[in-house]
């Protein structure tokens, strides 16, 4: 039985594998060649606790495009939003679905779920790491500069969710990566001792930094997300403040590489973390990430899900 919990479950040779099947099943897409035999009566159920539109849509779409179907499951309506507890829910699911897709709060949850449950169980997001999203970003990557390894990638801002997944990503394909945030919003001890440990065997250098040029410099990548992510609605004005300093912007990118690619896994402040000319601009590949995330989940669902694979 396979998971995606955190990226640091799949090995680089999973990892990789995983991209060339969703380049693959983008080209079918993109070339009106079917691939809907692949998950052909499975059902997915996708369970929600915090709102979303990539995550829910891209995963949605991609399961009828395979054949399957996907079932919404708002924490609202289903009894787990009223305190059913989640290794009881995870049980009970497992005897109708086929896998599941979590959008939650605690990372323990989905880690319960996967304990308690028999069947795949996918990350969604939790309020300490994204490892779907940085699936679609590595492939998105891969598609605008040809490779991953020894590529640098500065990410400046919130040490949130996404900064850890990126983390472990980049550690886990070769990249090099440069985090800058500020006192007290730096990446967990946690993923930054698990990102260290992995570019041990990777060769990826893994930066941690207070300042953003320095992240920024000579990089093919600047990536940066919300400095307020859902949960800490009750922080913003404290975080507006402490963050401005780490905007991206034209003067932030002047120091990466020419050829520099702008990333957020969306959605998108602009005026705050990023500015509307770099978001809108020509180095920005958003819209490209937003879409990977469809391919990127199709394989996941087919690895995790498919009989034949
Ligand atoms: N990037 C991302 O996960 O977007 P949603 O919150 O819209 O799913
Ligand atoms: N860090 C953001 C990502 C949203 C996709 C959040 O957790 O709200």
């Amino acid at each position: 039985m396979k998971h995606l919990l955190c990226l640091n479950d799949w090995t680089t040779e999973e990892i990789i594998h995983l991209l060339d099947l969703a380049s693959k099943l983008k080209y079918e897409l993109k070339n009106g060649i079917r691939h809907d035999h692949h998950l052909r009566g499975k059902t997915m159920g996708m369970i929600f606790t915090k709102s979303s539109t990539r995550t829910r849509v891209s995963f949605e779409v991609g399961m009828q495009q395979l054949g399957g179907y996907a079932l919404f499951l708002s924490s609202a309506d289903i009894q787990l939003g009223r305190g059913e507890t989640v290794h009881d829910t995870a049980k009970t699911l497992s005897r109708y679905l086929d896998g599941i897709m979590i959008r939650t709060f605690k990372q323990q949850d989905v880690e319960e779920l996967a304990l308690y449950g028999s069947i795949p169980i996918i990350n969604g997001l939790t309020d300490e790491l994204h490892p779907c999203q940085i699936l679609a970003d590595l492939q998105t990557i891969r598609e605008k500069k040809g490779a991953l390894k020894g590529l640098k990638l500065a990410y400046v801002g919130d040490g949130n969710n996404v900064a850890h997944s990126l983390l472990i990503g980049c550690a886990k394909t070769g990249m090099n990566i440069s985090v800058a945030s500020p006192q007290g919003y730096t990446c967990s001890k946690k993923y930054t001792d698990m990102a260290l440990k992995i570019a041990e065997t990777t060769d990826s250098v893994i930066e941690l930094t207070h300042d953003p040029m320095k992240a920024a410099l000579n990089a093919d990548v600047v990536y940066t997300d919300t400095w307020v992510s859902m949960g800490m609605e009750k922080e913003k004005e404290e975080r507006m403040a402490i963050f401005a300093p780490y905007q991206v912007n034209s003067s932030l990118l002047a120091s990466a590489k020419p050829d520099v690619i702008f990333m957020h896994c969306l959605p998108a402040y602009r005026g705050y973390e990023v500015t509307e000319e770099i978001i809108d601009g020509p180095c920005s590949v958003v819209f490209d990430e937003a879409e990977n995330r469809l391919h990127a989940q199709k394989a996941v669902m087919v690895t995790l899900m498919s009989d034949s694979i």
